[in-house]
């Protein structure tokens, strides 16, 4: 848990080569560090260390049976906590490092704090390719657990300054990487046979392409799902409304394409660029809503195909009723 003082502290902000070294340091030493990858910003701890993991659940304020990613920096590293299948082994060599996560059966002697997993015989697994999460993970020389770096239920970080804004008081550092390029976080597969358990940065068409035919999200009771069963997810503090051709007087109108609002997520109709704005047109329109007296978020059309359907599925959770 956090201590009273470790909450008073603001979190330092680090950058470069030797920002690598004092955010490694912090890690090794139980510290909580956010860090840039190419999807989202994350919130790391050692995994192995139960009392620093116990302190991003604090930190985030997420209920503990929600399980982590563990972060590696490569695909030798894996294999030390994970076993992969035919079909991780396929989609392990096609998009790592990337944008993808897998949930692959936890070997028993992985040294992963049990809070990790939420005590589950799976673990999430994600190579990210974000130059400063490689050098920071090859620093740290063990595995990392992060969640994206966001108070739970609230919209994840794309930029070191939502960090900052969201956690600042609750974290020991921010290694500062810039934008994020993906901006969307991370698909999650699970393998073997495959199934998607959440849309994300790596489309769900370019897997198929890889691996034949991707199972919908299975929804068997009793079994852990990626974030999505919580309806409301990744919400801006206004109100959010999805499908709207025109922006009503009251709503601060996020574009896409052909129309223009006070924000745009791709003028040029682009979905990567939608997606890697995403998240940071989300923090704006909310801090635009607060200063200028408006009271919601209207949000133009976004095709429903490619990184489309991650954005919307993003969106809906933003537009879901709160519970
Ligand atoms: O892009 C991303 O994935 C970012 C960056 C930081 O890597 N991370 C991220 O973490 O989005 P988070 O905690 O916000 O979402 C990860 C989700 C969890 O909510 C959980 O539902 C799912 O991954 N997950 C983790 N372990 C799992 C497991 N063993 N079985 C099923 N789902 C699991
Ligand atoms: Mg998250």
């Amino acid at each position: 848990m956090a201590s009273t003082e470790t909450l008073r502290h603001k979190a330092t902000r680090l950058s470069g080569a030797d920002g690598v070294h004092q955010a490694a340091a912090l890690l090794r030493n139980g510290g909580l560090v956010a860090f840039p990858t190419e999807t989202v910003y994350g919130l790391g701890a050692l995994a192995a260390d139960g009392v620093a993991v116990a302190r991003i659940y604090d930190a985030k304020g997420r209920p503990s049976f929600n399980p982590l990613i563990v972060h590696l920096p490569d695909l030798s590293a894996v294999r030390r906590v994970a076993h992969l299948g035919p079909e991780a082994e396929k989609l392990a060599h096609a998009f790592w490092p990337g944008p993808m996560t897998l949930v692959l059966p936890l070997l028993p002697d992985a040294g992963i704090a049990t809070l990790v997993t939420a005590g589950l015989e799976t673990v999430a697994v994600r190579v990210p390719a974000a130059p400063l999460a490689q050098a920071l993970l090859n620093e740290v020389g063990a595995p990392v657990a992060a969640p994206s770096a966001n108070p739970s239920g609230r919209i994840s970080a794309t930029r070191a300054d939502h960090v900052l804004t969201m956690m600042g008081d609750r974290i020991d550092a921010v290694l500062d990487g810039g934008p994020c390029d993906v901006g969307l976080e991370s698909t999650i597969l699970r393998p073997d046979p495959c199934v998607l358990l959440r849309e994300g940065g790596l489309p769900a068409e370019d897997v198929e392409r890889v691996i034949g035919r991707v199972l919908p999200q299975d929804l068997t009771p009793g079994q852990v799902q990626a974030p999505g069963q919580l309806s409301s997810h990744y919400a801006p503090a206004s109100p959010v409304t999805l499908n709207r051709e025109a922006a009503r007087s009251d709503a601060v109108y996020i574009g896409f394409g052909g129309r223009q609002g006070d924000l745009t997520l791709s003028e040029a109709g682009d979905l990567v660029q939608a997606a890697a704005t995403l998240f940071d047109a989300l923090h704006q329109a909310d801090a635009l809503a607060h200063d200028t007296g408006r009271t919601r978020i209207d949000v133009a059309p976004i095709p429903d195909v490619g990184l489309g359907r991650a954005i919307n599925d993003r969106l809906r959770r933003a537009a879901a009723p709160r519970s």
